[in-house]
């Protein structure tokens, strides 16, 4: 008995090699395993074999069983696994996931474009420190002690003396100390309002200054330099228009307005019914300003101007809440 109960263990081991797939695992579980199966026949051989074997003979015939149900349960999980990796192939002929690259901030863009157009007519690039003295934003600029801008409810001051600049003209002070004529620069930078928030102006925005000077520079130079500039950044077909304006440093002074991106000109929200949106402001440099910087007001005249970058920047994309150049949304961003 206990030989041939040996035998049916090397069958088990032959016949569990040979199971390909789940058909050939069933019939090996019938063979063996079911209630009319092979190991089953072999308990009910035990009543015919003498009493004081039997023991023995039982013993050996669980063991086969927890042998059997072992190398059937350990086959089964292989088959399994096997028609998992085959269910879950790749495709491969699925395109493959595009990797997200950032892109440049609007502003960013718009800054780049305004540097390539003023480089192209010869315009070199200058800066200045945001922190700022009362010096070089107000006073050399010609603002007189009582100027209203000069008022804590326009400027965020850090000392009597210093502040955050409010514009980038400072830096045209600060370029003319240290250049003698001719000085052709454009002056890119943040500046900083103390304005209450909202779509249209926010607490800090972008500049660009602009800054002649030389001996015969006219008005007419300023405004077809700017005119140049405008149809290059928005388009030939760009309606314009020049309106006199005041600013304590140029004399004359003017602002230049282009028609509203949103109505078209024909006036809405944006440009308060106007059909026109500013898009910078600008003069001829004012001779009192050359005193401050030992320039001969005989000899030169120059022309300067600052427009807002953020302004520029709505205008070009039809962006019509300011703060969304700030909020940093990726919603926002990735449309650039
Ligand atoms: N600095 C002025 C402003 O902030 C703009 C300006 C610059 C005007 C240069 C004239 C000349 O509004």
């Amino acid at each position: 008995m206990l030989e041939k109960i040996n035998e049916i263990k090397h069958q088990i081991e032959q016949d569990i090699v040979n199971i390909k797939n789940s058909n050939d695992l069933e019939n090996f579980r019938v063979k063996y395993l079911s209630r009319k199966g092979i190991i089953s026949e072999l308990y009910d051989l035990i009543k015919s074999i003498p009493q004081d074997d039997r023991p023995s003979v039982g013993k050996a015939i669980n063991e086969l069983k927890i042998y059997c149900q072992q190398v059937f349960d350990n086959k089964k999980q292989e088959i399994e696994n096997l028609s998992n990796i085959i269910t879950e192939q790749i495709d491969l002929t699925l395109p493959g996931r595009r990797r997200w690259v950032g892109s440049l901030h609007p502003l960013t863009k718009t800054l780049k474009e305004i540097k390539f157009i003023f480089q192209k007519m010869g315009f070199d690039i200058a800066d200045g420190p945001e922190i700022e003295e009362d010096y070089y934003n107000f006073e050399a600029l010609n603002f007189p002690p009582e100027h209203p801008a000069r008022d804590m409810q326009d400027t965020f001051f850090i000392s009597d003396k210093i502040l955050l600049r409010t514009h980038t003209s400072p830096v045209q002070i600060r370029v003319m100390e240290r250049t003698t004529p001719p000085v052709r620069v454009i002056i890119p930078g943040r500046v900083y309002r103390n304005e209450a928030i909202s779509a249209r102006s926010y607490c800090l925005f972008h500049q660009v200054e602009g800054l002649y000077v030389d001996e015969g520079v006219t008005f007419s130079e300023l405004k077809g330099t700017l005119v140049a500039f405008a149809k290059q950044f928005f388009g030939s077909n760009l309606k314009y228009r020049f309106r006199p304006s005041f600013f304590p440093f140029t004399e004359p002074s003017a602002e230049m307005d282009i028609t509203c991106f949103l109505c078209n000109g024909k006036g809405c929200r944006v440009c308060k019914q106007t059909g026109w949106l500013e898009i910078l402001g600008c003069g001829m440099v004012d001779p009192n300003v050359y005193k401050y910087v030992n320039y001969d007001a005989e000899k030169y005249t120059g022309y300067a101007f600052g427009m807002g970058i953020e302004r520029i920047t709505m205008l070009r994309y039809g962006i019509d809440d300011i703060r969304l150049l700030f909020d940093n949304d990726i919603r926002f961003l990735k449309q650039f």
